[in-house]
């Protein structure tokens, strides 16, 4: 197991849309116990394979508040989405930046797990959250994007400030 490098936005290799997973082989696990360490260490309650620059369709996540409950999603489509609800995000590569989003409040998401089986999960709440910025990822899309062109000025700025009292 190894902490991965998490990709700081405004990373331009965030924006590479990732390609589905042809077969979940040990490659692709080890990538995902790798990527579960890193989520849990950082701590995040989710993690992208984009976000470790690695451009393949794989999500972790663990929305639970014990921390044990952990979501392997490998080629995730969303098959159903149901009602509207305002969420207040943030994201690993985007640290110390926490904004409300509007997404999806339930949905039906079809994927392979760890094993390669596929498996249908029914989301809401956090989780459903969760995945639809997840998903975002393998797409090359960050969530401070869907503000509007102003707010992304000023998260921008906000990080760089943030970049330079750490250096
Ligand atoms: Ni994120």
């Amino acid at each position: 197991m190894a902490l991965l490098k998490i990709l700081q936005y405004p990373d331009e290799r965030l924006h590479t849309v990732a390609a589905k997973v042809p077969e979940v082989t040990d490659k692709i696990r080890t990538l995902v116990h790798n990527m579960a360490e890193t989520m849990y260490a950082a701590p995040g309650v989710g993690l992208a394979a984009t976000q470790v620059d690695v451009h393949q369709c794989v999500i972790v996540i663990d929305a639970s508040d014990t921390h044990d409950l952990l979501h392997v999603l490998i080629n995730p489509e969303i098959t159903a989405a149901i009602g509207e609800s305002d969420c207040e995000e943030g994201c690993l590569s985007v640290p110390g930046i926490f904004e409300k989003i509007r997404r999806a409040e339930q949905i039906t998401v079809e994927a392979l797990n760890f094993n390669g089986d596929p498996f249908i999960l029914e989301a809401k709440g956090l989780l459903a959250v969760c995945i639809q910025h997840e998903m975002d990822h393998l797409i090359g899309k960050i969530f401070v994007e869907y503000l509007s062109q102003l707010k992304q000025t000023r998260v921008l700025r906000k990080l760089k400030k943030q970049q330079r009292s750490v250096m």
